[in-house]
């Protein structure tokens, strides 16, 4: 069974065609990259606008890359929430467009469940009941995730989302957006205990997180060493924030499965990209005996192909949306 996932959430236009939840027969991703980056930040008006030029282009472009066509299809996925209100609705109104003329099946997916499900394209080992790490520049999610997919919040950022945070600093220290990739290679070649920069939260027992009061340490520490004439490398500042941030999640995500028992970590977002992250909770969950699994980096960050994926098990369960399915900026997940 065959279904076309559309996903214009954020910046990236996307549509895939993926088969029986797992077999991507194509995942086309139009980057905005260009359009945003002398902003150093994502501007939703030229998101949606954007989306409207492209979505038609790339739509063609996954059909032709899976070498379907409409009547080969048995839904139509699009992500109508969480996002920027007017970039859904791009993806929205196409889904819905097309469902209609060619008389299929609508299903309207949740952008965070789709990368929740990114890690069970690839993993069949990956069951349930797990606990979920979603990190991304707009979320920063752990939840509980047992069979039906339900979802237990357990916890989310009370501010900045992790990827937020990355992409804040790169922007304030001049290195360019976005910002996660940049730092994460930066890192590599810094000492992460050259700034002892606060680890938020760490210590309270609830697995909430908050990354607004490091952005502004890294900010009054860079502002004070420059006054001094003293600045370290960038590539030292990077990796001490980037140790900072790294140590609060894997330290909550390793606790949560500790407290509810659980043996396997779904790592996702594009946060999920970083090579620090992966390794440190790679290895505090073999200390712990539990299995962490996380996507290859194209299914990390935005792409259509884990929402066509998580449609199809919706399917399964029997969601059918109306032509009346609506966007919403915000998420409903766990409730
Ligand atoms: O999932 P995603 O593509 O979009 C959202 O749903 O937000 O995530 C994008 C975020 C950006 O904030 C980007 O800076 C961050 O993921 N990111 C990274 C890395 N690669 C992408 N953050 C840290 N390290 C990386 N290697
Ligand atoms: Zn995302």
């Amino acid at each position: 069974m065959k279904i076309l996932g559309i996903d214009t959430s954020c910046d990236d236009t996307s549509v895939a065609v993926v088969e029986d939840g797992k077999r991507i027969l194509s995942n086309v991703i139009s980057s905005q990259f260009d359009l945003h980056k002398k902003y150093g930040g994502i501007v939703p008006e030229l998101a949606s606008r954007k989306h409207i030029e492209s979505i038609n282009y790339i739509i063609d472009q996954a059909l032709a890359e899976a070498k379907v066509s409409f009547q080969d299809l048995s839904a139509i996925a699009v992500t109508n929430r969480p996002g920027l209100i007017g970039a859904l609705l791009i993806g929205v109104s196409a889904a819905k467009s097309l469902a209609f003329c060619h008389n299929l099946p609508l299903i309207g997916i949740n952008h965070v469940e789709g990368h929740v499900y990114a890690n069970f394209m690839q993993h069949e080992e990956l069951t349930f009941p797990h606990i979920c790490l979603t990190v991304s520049g707009g979320h920063t999610l752990l939840l509980n995730v047992n069979r039906g997919w339900t979802y237990q919040v357990l916890g989310s950022t009370i501010d900045d989302a992790a990827g937020e945070a990355y992409d804040k600093i790169a922007q304030y220290l001049g290195l360019g957006f976005p910002g996660g990739r940049i730092i994460d290679d930066m890192a590599g070649e810094g000492n992460d205990k050259a700034i002892d920069f606060p680890r938020p939260l760490i210590d309270r027992d609830d697995y909430n997180f908050s990354f607004s009061g490091l952005k502004t340490s890294v900010r009054y520490f860079v502002e004070k060493a420059k006054k001094a004439g003293n600045l370290p490398p960038l590539e030292d500042v990077a990796a001490s924030f980037q140790a900072a941030v790294v140590d609060v999640l894997v330290q909550k995500t390793i606790r949560s499965a500790q407290e509810y028992q659980v043996k396997s970590i779904n790592l996702t977002g594009g946060v999920a990209a970083n090579s620090r992250l992966r390794h440190d909770l790679r290895n505090a969950a073999d200390e712990n005996d539990i299995r962490v699994f996380y996507p290859p980096i194209e299914l990390c960050t935005d792409n259509a192909a884990m929402i066509a994926g998580i449609a199809y098990q919706k399917y399964q369960q029997g969601q059918r949306d109306g032509l009346d399915l609506n966007a919403s900026a915000n998420s409903d997940l766990g409730q």
